[in-house]
């Protein structure tokens, strides 16, 4: 029998949906954009012709397009965080299967809306949780199901968050402010560090959390002296401050692009002229970064005991001068390490014979050679492509491991849960 491509139609063709629905572009043999549901009527013009589809199957949301019955096999919902709920439990209930960012819900009782909502209509549903498909984590969940490490003693895991992508996403940006966003930074940024933890603990489950963060650096206290309120309107500093808005976003006009100028998306092709208007009128990515409206905190410190007497714990840490995750698992027969930015892990094996590495260990590199943007910067993920590829591969997903199965899976609520019964306590200089 011909193998057909899924079907599926974008609803909320911002950012997110539009890099993962290029894979129609790129393998068209594996998916077919046939729709789009967007309050926007640019964004439903923009996905329209790129996809080439009729007027009849431009929605102006997701009520609209789940009045319709199921049109297509999936869809692809890249709406925002708190309108997830709202947006999929229609289309859930007309039948379709979907993709859905993360983070899936913004609090608990939204997750058990969604999660009943799936096993009532017995939908598959596959979250955005990019890590798990990238070749760096996906080949270090192959090694610790393999046994290769033994039972996990302890896992830790890091993100550092660069000063860029800090200022951009959650100091400036959408999600800066928990009243207006509706999550924290532990959810917004840190579900897929907890997710992978969770994913990599799969055989036990957490019994206790506890964290502290808080807002270190951008408060109005902490402002230089002399700062204006608008980098580019009235600040004396704008050509020596880190965070102005002149030297992140004109002198780097591409990175975090899709956030910065979302408002000149109406604009054939954008001067300088343009976006220097936009930042000195009344861009929130124009403002002074220590006179916002931010909230969520900028570093926070995560522990976890398990069932299995095994310990967790994550550290972010927001404003470093580069992007960094790193990942160390211990086990009873030896250790998986290695920096995800340089697409390399190293499984170090317990070895008492006199031949092995320091008389210790044998330590083995596993390069996975993936270059490209592993931050998401420019719009990629580390490699992300390819695992969605093969989750829609019919063939490679039948073949896979039951862990693999890019279903909705019970981990992801049980790290839900893990973060929403995180409260952070301030550490002492935020109190
Ligand atoms: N997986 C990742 O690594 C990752 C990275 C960044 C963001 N995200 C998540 O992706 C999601 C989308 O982020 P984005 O920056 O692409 O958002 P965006 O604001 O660019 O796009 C959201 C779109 O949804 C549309 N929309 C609003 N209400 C709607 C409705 N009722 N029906 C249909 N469409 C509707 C909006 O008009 C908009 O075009 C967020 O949940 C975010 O947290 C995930």
């Amino acid at each position: 029998m011909e193998n057909k491509p899924v079907t599926a139609i974008i609803v909320g063709a911002g950012h997110r949906s539009m890099v993962y629905s290029k894979l129609a572009l790129t393998n068209p043999e594996l998916l077919k954009i046939v729709g789009v549901a967007d309050p926007d009527p640019i964004r439903r013009k923009k996905c329209r012709e790129l996809y080439g589809f009729g007027e009849d199957m431009c929605f102006e949301n997701a009520n609209a397009l789940a009045a319709k019955g199921r049109l297509a096999d999936t869809v692809i919902n890249g709406t925002m965080d708190e309108v997830h709920i709202e947006t999929s439990v229609p289309l859930l209930n007309a039948g379709y299967d979907m993709l859905l960012e993360k983070p899936f819900a913004v609090n608990e009782e939204e997750m058990r809306t969604l999660v009943d909502c799936a096993r009532q209509n017995h939908s598959k549903v596959m979250i955005c949780h990019v890590l798990r498909y990238t070749p760096f984590y996906y080949g270090i969940k192959e090694r610790i199901a393999a046994g290769e490490i033994g039972d996990i003693i302890n896992i830790q895991t890091l993100e550092h968050v660069s000063y860029h992508h800090l200022s951009t996403s959650y100091v400036r940006g959408k999600w800066a402010n928990s009243q207006k966003c509706h999550t924290s930074m532990l959810l917004a940024k840190c579900c897929h560090d907890l997710d992978i933890m969770m994913w990599m603990m799969a055989e036990t489950k957490p019994t206790a959390v506890s964290s502290f963060g808080g807002k270190f650096q951008f408060k109005p206290e902490n402002a230089p002296a002399g700062a204006g309120t608008r980098c580019m309107v009235d600040c004396p500093l704008v050509d020596t401050c880190r965070y102005s808005c002149k030297r992140l976003y004109i002198d780097h006009p591409d990175r975090w692009s899709f956030y910065v100028w979302d408002k000149l998306e109406g604009i054939e092709n954008p001067t300088i002229e343009d976006k220097i208007n936009l930042l000195k009128g009344d861009s929130p990515y124009g403002r002074c970064i220590y006179k916002c409206d931010n909230d969520v905190v900028d570093h926070q410190s995560v522990m976890v005991q398990f069932a299995s007497g095994a310990t967790g714990t994550h550290n972010m840490v927001g404003g470093s001068s580069a992007p960094l995750r790193r990942i160390h698992i211990i086990g009873t027969k030896g250790e998986i390490y290695g920096n995800f930015e340089e697409s390399k892990f190293y499984v170090s094996k317990i070895d008492p014979s006199p031949d092995a590495h320091n008389g210790e260990c044998q330590i083995e590199e596993v390069d996975l050679n993936v270059k490209g943007d592993m931050v998401g910067a420019y719009g990629g993920h580390g490699g992300v492509t390819s695992g969605w590829r093969r989750a829609l591969s019919s063939s490679s997903a039948a073949k896979s491991p039951a862990w693999h199965a890019p279903l909705f899976s019970t981990l992801l609520p049980v790290t839900c849960v893990c973060i929403w019964q995180t409260k952070v306590a301030p550490t002492a200089a935020s109190r």
